[in-house]
């Protein structure tokens, strides 16, 4: 997600947002009417009745090269904020291609030099996934189960990670580069302040 002001008041654009996170972004952006623009940049046409309206290279390359391009088009385009969302364990060095790709696009994009850019690095997402992921879904029933002892350790409902991205473009930034683990997250996505855009 990116937001950024301009002549028409505040818009923002979301990549992704027939996914599960950004279905919930989409959900709470379009409710709390904080844009005058909201832009979805994705590969199909969504439908929207409730809101009016392989292989590792190609893994590689989506969730590293489109973002990174993404975000350099944004920044040319006069984006302020880009908030990305990442994973927990993003590592540059991590032995493990995903972790370590999240790590490679949390660099690619810090590097494009937007004036304020947000990482999120969200746990497993908990979320009623439209797609068919076997393992996920097992995990999924799992940390459910462990959220309601330690809610904000293994997990976080998407709808919780669409409001964190949310109240972060609402609020103050702390500096150029912000990164949100899981916990902070969790807290953010508790409550957005009251406020129009
Ligand atoms: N699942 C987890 O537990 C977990 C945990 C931490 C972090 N994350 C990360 O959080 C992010 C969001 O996760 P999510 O589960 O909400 O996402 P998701 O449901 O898998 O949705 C992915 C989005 O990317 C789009 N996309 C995929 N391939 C594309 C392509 N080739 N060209 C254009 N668009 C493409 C999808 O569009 P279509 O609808 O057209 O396919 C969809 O909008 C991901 O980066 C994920 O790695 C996930």
């Amino acid at each position: 997600m990116a937001a950024g002001g301009g002549g028409g008041g505040r818009a923002c654009f979301v990549l992704g947002a027939s996914g599960e996170t950004g279905r919930a972004l989409l959900r709470e952006l379009l409710s709390r009417r904080l844009f005058a623009r909201v832009t979805l940049i994705g590969r199909r046409r969504l439908s929207l009745p409730e809101e009016s309206g392989a292989a590792v290279s190609g893994f590689v390359r989506v969730d590293r090269d489109y973002v990174a391009q993404a975000a350099e088009l944004a920044r040319a385009g006069g984006c302020q904020h880009f908030v990305l969302q990442s994973s927990r364990g993003a590592d540059l060095h991590s032995p493990f291609l995903y972790l370590r790709v999240k790590g490679e696009v949390e660099n690619l994009v810090q590097a494009v030099g937007f004036d304020r850019c947000t990482i999120l690095r969200p746990a497993v997402l908990l979320c009623k996934r439209q797609e068919s992921r076997p393992t996920e879904w097992v995990a999924q029933q799992f940390l459910g189960l462990v959220a309601r002892v330690f809610p904000t350790a293994y997990s976080v409902p998407v709808e919780t990670v669409a409001r964190a991205m949310v109240a972060t473009v609402l609020q103050p930034g702390e500096g150029k580069v912000e990164v949100l683990e899981n916990g902070a997250i969790h807290e953010l996505g508790k409550a957005v302040p009251q406020q129009g855009a």
